[in-house]
């Protein structure tokens, strides 16, 4: 049996369906980039019917990403094909994903369709989808509640009609390791090598990443997981786990193993975390901040002895450097800049990025005293998130709120025109957003706030995301400002959700406009 497991990742369309976690364009774009340096092997980059913007970052993506296949999901239905067939035409590589519920419960009720209907569907979906590529993955969804002897027959019908991978979700994270295991064997056995069997699994009961280890050891041959375990509800297979797990225990795996590049895990995972705002629980597996933390004495003493007593993992092996190092200083030019940058993974800079990066930690160096490499990280992923400056933050005041009504002064550049109102709130931070709403002109609420030191000190980077909706519509957009002054932070990522708002009714107002 052929040992290589074939990493689908599902972080841009089922990752971005966690409560919260929606991304704009460019945003997608950083982490599909950021996929590929991982070497995942398909990018699941969204689904290209749900709206124009989905259809857009898959489009973009398709352009940018040469390494990794791109996939669009789509319904059994033609109008969903055609969207996913023409964002992903322009891809090196692209693969269709189509699926329709098999289990009896969703084809009852949901689909209210008989099985003969839904077979007859799944058959015109997947003929109609390898007119647009060789590659079609059919899923059968709900597949963990499904009856063996109707997957088979829908397996079959759909092989024939040119699907090479059946891919067999729990959707709502129901089964036990052993059941995975007996089915993904059932299906293995009954596809003989015709395609490959493929797991989707849910976290509901917190067995994602087992039921996703028994149904390898079972034959399967591709997984669908996410960075972090991001995901519908409870979240999917977290792929940093499993492909950790292939890694660290190859003797139950019989030497399966993954293209990834395992050093690319903790940036990646950092990168998911900033820009979804949402940030693995300290204790996570694998990425979480207390993954590699040993905090009892006698671990401690174990660990200065031999780092193998209490250590089954390097930290180096998914990419945690040894110590967050002091990098430059104030004295450092523009060369020694750069050649950091590519040391920490940024390469194909583009000249205005490399000019405003220099120049804003150039700022950091005269006020903060060890810059890190979190610090240029986080400069560098501040710089791509905040691209678009339909509105830009120039400066920041704040009254004494001690006594009196706390007020700010700012001053906001729009059209190359720099404007300064004040305001005044329930609290510095309100003043701040109310005098933002002021000088732009649109009405912003503040759905969640977080707010984050991006290193150690008191001199610390702060890291701000908001979620804010304007003039009530949906959906609400994050924003993320960085600075040595959470309230400069604070109004940067306001206006940083203002401007994806912007740039997200400008797309729709053009409407897809894109041909093949
Ligand atoms: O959970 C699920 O069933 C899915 C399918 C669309 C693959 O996400
Ligand atoms: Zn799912």
């Amino acid at each position: 049996m052929d040992n290589k497991l074939i990493i689908f990742d599902t972080t841009l369309r089922d990752g971005e369906q966690s409560p919260g976690a929606s991304m704009n364009t460019s945003e997608k774009i950083q982490i599909a980039q950021q996929l590929e340096k991982l070497q995942v092997d398909v990018i699941e980059a969204g689904f290209a019917a749900a709206s124009p913007g989905d259809f857009d970052a898959i489009y973009q993506i398709s352009q940018i990403v040469k390494n990794s296949s791109i996939c669009s999901l789509a319904r059994a239905v033609d109008s969903d094909i055609k969207a996913a067939g023409e964002a992903i035409a322009k891809a090196n590589l692209k693969r269709i994903h189509t699926f329709i519920a098999t289990s009896p419960i969703h084809m009852q009720y949901k689909l209210k369709m008989t099985p003969d209907e839904v077979i007859k569907r799944a058959v015109n979906a997947v003929t109609y989808a390898r007119t647009m590529t060789d590659d079609v993955e059919f899923s059968l969804e709900d597949a963990g509640r499904s009856e063996m002897t109707f997957m088979k027959e829908i397996t079959q019908a759909v092989i024939e009609a040119g699907a090479s991978t059946i891919n067999l979700p729990d959707t709502v994270g129901y089964r036990l390791p052993n059941e995975i295991n007996q089915m993904v064997k059932q299906m293995v056995d009954f596809v003989d090598g015709k395609a490959i069997i493929s797991l989707h699994n849910h976290n509901d009961l917190g067995l994602a990443v087992a039921n996703t280890l028994a149904g390898i050891q079972a034959g399967a041959r591709q997984v669908e997981c996410t960075i972090n375990g991001l995901g519908e509800r409870a979240g999917n297979a977290a792929m940093e786990e499993v492909v950790m797990v292939l890694k660290t225990r190859k003797d139950l795996f019989n030497g399966m193993d993954t293209n990834i590049n395992t050093k690319e895990i903790s940036r990646t995972s950092k990168m998911v975390a900033t820009i979804t705002g949402i940030e693995p629980q300290p204790n996570k597996a694998i990425v979480g901040k207390n993954a590699f933390a040993h905090e009892s004495g006698i671990h401690q003493d174990g660990m200065l002895k031999n780092a193998e007593t209490y250590e089954i993992m390097k930290p180096e092996d998914i990419g945690i450097e040894e110590n967050n190092t002091i990098v430059l200083g104030k004295h450092s030019g523009r060369a020694a800049f750069k050649d950091k940058l590519s040391n920490l993974g940024f390469s194909d800079i583009k000249d205005d990025e490399l000019n405003s990066s220099f120049e804003r930690f150039k700022i950091l160096c005269d006020k903060k005293k060890d810059i890190l490499d979190d610090d240029i990280r986080m400069i560098m992923t501040d710089e791509k998130l905040n691209h678009d400056k339909i509105y830009e933050i120039i400066s920041v005041q704040i009254s004494d709120c001690s006594n009196g009504v706390p007020s700010a002064v700012l001053t906001i550049k729009h059209d190359d025109k720099e404007i300064t109102d004040a305001g005044i709130g329930d609290g510095a931070m309100d003043a701040i957003f109310k005098t933002i709403d002021r000088i732009t002109g649109y009405q912003g609420t503040l759905i969640d706030y977080k707010v984050k030191s991006v290193s150690e000190g008191k001199d610390a980077l702060a890291k701000v995301t908001c979620k804010v909706t304007f003039n009530d519509d949906n959906p609400a957009m994050i924003g993320h400002g960085l600075s040595l002054d959470t309230m400069i932070a604070s109004a940067r990522a306001y206006v940083g959700a203002l401007n994806s708002y912007l740039s997200m009714k400008d797309m729709l107002k053009k409407g897809t406009t894109h041909q093949v």
